[in-house]
């Protein structure tokens, strides 16, 4: 028997993504690389260089041109436009704007986040988004960049707004995303949108054609038969909170890994035998379109964009079955009439996983020494999908 295929729409946006400080390297003015470097750290290893990306972007978007993608969603990072307060960086600024510029030349959509977790260390020492004037900080920053983005098509304004809530503000790492996640800080959750809607007026009036939205952490909830109210009331703050105020926005970024169960007591812990990732998060590719579905419904209608999906894995073969099985949950929400414009991976590179270079979610690894690009065979299969708008398994 031969596994079936699925044909997208014309125009379907296939891409990967990256965040700055995951690869970039040596991001030595933000929250992170501080926290990294604190002699009471609770991180396993410093981000250091990186993947290098920042030196090495060109060579990173032309593998990915190459393989047939046709999108690369990239963070740019405040803490290198604005490294001391009020003090821009007009260098850095234009770095972006090449990356921009690259990606135009090898005939690849750029889509841009302006706030992926980091900080500059200046903003988050006086309370990063908690600070009573953090609206104004970002709003400065925000019109900083509007030049730079004038024919960006695609922008997001704050990357996982509901993990940096669950985080304080800025801080993640691996181990608590497979437990169970904290509670939000209901001020920096009102801040954040605040800051989102904040941003998308600001964008919206000076690129009126850009399409302006943010990127929602999806946790695909499943109630335990008789905890359904306990799990709206774990989930509400957790993410629909989030996803409601992308309505009326352009679109929702959907960003899917893994499910979580909730009993009485909250999450409930995985059992031994499920297969799990390189995060521990367990092997479920179906989050995905449980994810799209709820979205849909929750964001009343959004236009929906996948701007994160993939999987922590030293097995290149398991990504391609995971990620084959997550785009035919996506088809089925598609063929069931949810208007989804793209399908964006994560990674395109193996990357900093906020504490740890362990866990490998790269179309692209990279030699520790010498930073050589060695693209897994994930990236010229999912290529291949994008050039035909049709998902196949090759082995199946
Ligand atoms: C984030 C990424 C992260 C990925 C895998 C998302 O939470 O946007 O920065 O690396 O998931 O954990």
């Amino acid at each position: 028997m031969t596994s079936p295929t699925y044909a997208f729409p014309d125009g379907f946006y296939w891409g990967a993504a990256t965040a700055g400080h995951q690869v970039e390297g040596n991001n030595t003015a933000s929250d992170w690389w501080a926290r990294e470097h604190s002699p009471r750290t609770d991180v396993k290893e410093p981000s250091g260089d990186a993947a290098d990306s920042y030196n090495r972007f060109r060579e990173d978007i032309r593998l990915l041109a190459d393989s047939g993608l046709n999108t690369y969603r990239f963070g740019i990072e405040w803490a290198r436009i604005e490294p001391a307060e009020r003090c821009f960086s007009r260098a850095e600024l234009l770095h972006y704007r090449q990356m921009i510029d690259t990606c135009h030349e090898y005939g690849v959509e750029p889509m841009v986040t302006v706030y992926h977790f980091t900080m500059p260390l200046w903003f988050a020492a006086k309370g990063g988004w908690k600070r009573p004037d953090a609206l104004e900080k970002f709003e400065r920053y925000v019109r900083y960049v509007l030049p730079i983005l004038h024919d960006v098509k695609w922008i997001f304004t704050i990357n996982e707004p509901n993990m940096v809530a669950l985080t304080q503000g800025g801080t993640e790492g691996t181990d608590f995303i497979a437990a169970s996640l904290p509670a939000p800080d209901p001020v920096i959750s009102k801040a954040l949108v605040d800051a989102h809607h904040m941003a998308r007026d600001v964008i919206k009036s000076a690129l009126p054609d850009a399409k302006v939205g943010w990127t929602i952490a999806c946790q695909a909830f499943h109630a335990v038969p008789g905890c359904e109210k306990e799990m709206e009331e774990y989930q509400y703050p957790r993410e629909d909170y989030f996803t409601e105020a992308a309505v009326g926005d352009d679109f929702i970024g959907v960003q899917a890994y893994l499910r979580t169960f909730i009993g009485k007591d909250g999450p409930v812990p995985m059992t031994d035998d499920v297969e799990r990732t390189l995060t521990g998060w367990e092997y479920f590719p179906a989050a995905l379109g449980i994810a799209v579905r709820h979205t849909w419904d929750v964001a009343k209608h959004t236009p929906i964009l996948v701007t994160e999906n993939g999987l922590a894995t030293s097995d290149d073969k398991r990504r391609i079955d995971y990620t084959f099985d997550a785009l035919a949950g996506l088809h089925s929400a598609m063929d069931d009439g949810i208007d989804v414009r793209g399908y964006i991976h994560w990674s395109l590179l193996d990357n900093y996983e906020w504490g740890s270079f362990g866990p490998t979610f790269g179309l692209i690894g990279w030699n520790k020494e010498t930073f050589e690009r060695q693209p897994r065979p994930s990236l010229n299969w999912l290529g291949a999908i994008a050039r035909t708008n049709t998902a196949f398994h090759p082995l199946r």
